[in-house]
């Protein structure tokens, strides 16, 4: 088997940036035993404090962003990050050459319930000559990113990473290091699977409710197959399965907060999983555009995820089309 650093090699990564990642990996490690621990060191439950994004803190996210914060900023090649669990983006090394960019902690909720969490990232190419004191540099599209990934720490601890050369999985092993176990994956094109909180089915709007009622009519609607559902609450899961043996993941927006693009953030969620599912052979959409093609104008921007199977993830497009024109037409 191959060590994540004998691969990184293989393919020739710039060496720097293997370093970054093989200390990103060190941070998850860390993260890896506090969840291990769980109730035994006291890090279960919620803390006092709302984060940037109105939501109450989990003790695990905040101890998640301190591990990575910790590694990001003693790393020579980071410049800054910038993470959902913090108001702004935070100042590293300015003469790094990259801008890191993560949820330290995706699926929170499932923390209290030993149910599967997981790590974003995404790394920027950082440009000294800006400085760092604002968001401004980090506001670059889903396509500038030089590498992405997660890791889901799950029955086992996996890291799904991509460099723009396909995605690879690697697990942790006994002896702690990440070892090859997939390599460049693909996503079946169909899919008879679907992943969306359907309690919020009265807030969304007639494309998602008419694409949505089609599914569940199943072998008797016009999709003429029986589509299943699933939903654990991590985003890091849902993208998992569907890199597994394909799905559709989506997380609509809604009128709940109409002003807000959707509930995913951009440049923690929607960017690096959008990367990942494309270098599968997936599409990855807010149901307009595609995700890595939306400039982003804040750090903390929400976007409309739809991503998954590139056929059903198609199909979810085309009923946009036709029924967004069918109401603008009503208009
Ligand atoms: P986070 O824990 O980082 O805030 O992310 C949770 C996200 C995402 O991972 C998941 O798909 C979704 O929120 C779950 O939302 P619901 O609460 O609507 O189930
Ligand atoms: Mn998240
Ligand atoms: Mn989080």
């Amino acid at each position: 088997m191959q060590l994540l650093s004998q691969f990184l090699r293989r393919e020739q990564l710039d060496e720097e940036l293997t370093d970054l990642i093989a200390t990103l990996m060190v941070a998850c490690k860390e993260i890896t035993l506090k969840l291990r621990q769980g109730a035994i060191s006291g890090v279960l439950g919620t803390t006092t404090d709302v984060n940037v994004q109105g939501e109450t803190q989990k003790k695990l996210d905040v101890i998640s962003n301190e591990i990575l914060k910790k590694y990001l900023q003693g790393h020579m090649t980071v410049a800054g990050l910038a993470s959902e669990e913090e108001s702004e983006p935070v100042l590293a090394n300015p003469n790094g050459k990259f801008l890191v960019v993560f949820d330290p902690l995706d699926g929170s909720s499932n923390i209290d319930i030993n149910v599967t969490v997981g790590t974003i990232f995404s790394i920027l190419e950082a440009n000294p000559a800006e400085g760092y004191h604002d968001e401004a540099p980090y506001l670059q599209n889903g396509r500038k990113q030089l590498a992405a990934g997660y890791v889901l720490y799950g029955p086992s601890a996996l890291l799904v990473l991509t460099t723009g050369n396909g995605v690879n999985m690697f697990t942790l092993s006994e002896t702690g290091d990440f070892l090859l176990t997939r390599e460049k994956v693909m996503i079946p094109e169909e899919t008879q699977e679907f992943a969306i909180n359907m309690s919020n089915y009265r807030h969304w709007e007639p494309a998602m409710r008419t694409y949505i009622d089609d599914l569940l009519e199943g072998v008797d609607g016009v999709r003429g197959k029986n589509y299943n559902m699933r939903w654990v609450a991590a985003m890091v899961a849902e993208i998992h399965r569907i890199l597994t043996r394909g799905g559709i993941f989506i997380y609509p927006w809604d009128t709940r907060v109409p002003q807000k693009p959707g509930k995913l953030r951009l440049m923690y969620e929607g960017n690096p999983m959008s990367m990942l599912i494309e270098q599968a052979g997936g599409l990855a959409t807010n149901c307009y555009s595609n995700i890595m093609d939306v400039e982003p104008q804040d750090i903390h921007e929400r976007v409309s995820v739809a991503l998954g199977s590139k056929a059903e993830v198609a199909t979810l497009l085309e009923y946009h089309q036709r029924i967004d024109s069918i109401i603008d037409n009503k208009h």
